[in-house]
């Protein structure tokens, strides 16, 4: 007959056998970095990958800034901030050094901005403005794709995914009377052009590469707007991830909306 002090040795391995595997599946969960993830859709996708256990490199220009993020890491020991200024090419240099041999299954370029509506009236065009606009989300996106690229290629699921919008689209947009965000409307059509490069830069690593519009969103990016076909950040967050889970491959190179949609270029 087994003793009770031998049953209870038992019982206690089983649970180590248990936990250890629990750490390494916990170990096998994929990893996600994204960028602008301080507030607004970086930060929603950050909040969710984080509740599904995913390890989160959850980038920002200043993390100790940003109080919402500091508390998702607080909470989750698996959201690890890093600061990145995605216009700084030295600090996206010195992440992608930092962060060498750690494999990211999903890479998301989401930091933009839209340069602000005032400088970009026709005739009064503030070409200050477009630098930021253009180092922030052309060539910002860019430069970390080249950079992370072996990260990426190390991983799982290998995919780089470009947050875009439907206003760099020039069939969307040349069907449309309005004319205005030229800086922000130029930038996101440069992206989806510099992406479909990259994709077919980096197919024979396996990587995949999507342009995602998320949805009109409301975040500090609309603030002042609201509209029925407007969906919350939340919204916007477990569509796209629906997208990411589901690219392929074949897909690389597409535009896609956050409902899996194909985009118009
Ligand atoms: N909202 C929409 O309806 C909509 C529609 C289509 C596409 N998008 C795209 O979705 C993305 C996110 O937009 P959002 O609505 O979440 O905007 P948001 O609420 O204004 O957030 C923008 C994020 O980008 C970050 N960022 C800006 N410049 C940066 C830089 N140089 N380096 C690193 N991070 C930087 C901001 O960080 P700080 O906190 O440091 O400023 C913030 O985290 C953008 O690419 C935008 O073009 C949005």
């Amino acid at each position: 007959m087994t003793s009770p002090s031998l049953d209870r040795r038992t019982a206690l391995a089983g649970a180590a056998v248990t936990l250890s595997s629990a750490a390494s599946a916990q170990d096998k969960l994929p990893t996600v970095l994204i960028t602008g993830a301080s507030r607004g859709i970086g930060f929603g996708l950050a909040t969710k990958y984080a509740e599904r256990g995913w390890t989160v490199i959850a980038t920002a220009r200043n993390p100790s800034r940003s109080e919402d993020l500091q508390a998702l890491a607080a909470k989750h020991t698996n959201v690890r901030p890093e600061t990145l200024d995605v216009t700084d090419l030295g600090q996206i240099d010195t992440l992608a050094a930092k962060l060498r041999g750690t494999p990211i299954d999903v890479l998301i370029n989401n930091a933009g901005i839209s340069g602000g509506a005032e400088n970009q009236v026709f005739g009064q065009l503030n070409y200050d403005a477009f630098d930021s606009v253009m180092h922030t989300n052309v060539l910002g996106p860019l430069k970390i794709a080249e950079a992370f690229t072996e990260h990426i290629a190390a991983s799982g699921q290998k995919k780089l995914i470009n947050i875009s919008s439907t206003e760099g689209s020039l069939g969307s947009i040349s069907r449309r009377p309005d004319y205005r965000n030229y800086f922000y409307r130029a930038s996101k059509a440069a992206l989806n052009m510099e992406m479909v490069n990259v994709a077919k830069a980096v197919k024979d690593k396996g990587i995949t590469v999507l342009l995602l519009s998320p949805g009109f969103v409301r975040s500090d990016f609309t603030a002042g707007i609201d509209l029925p076909i407007m969906i919350s950040v939340d919204e916007s967050a477990t569509q796209c991830m629906d997208v990411i889970d589901k690219a392929t491959i074949e897909q690389s190179g597409m535009f896609f909306n956050q409902r899996g949609e194909p985009g118009i270029w």
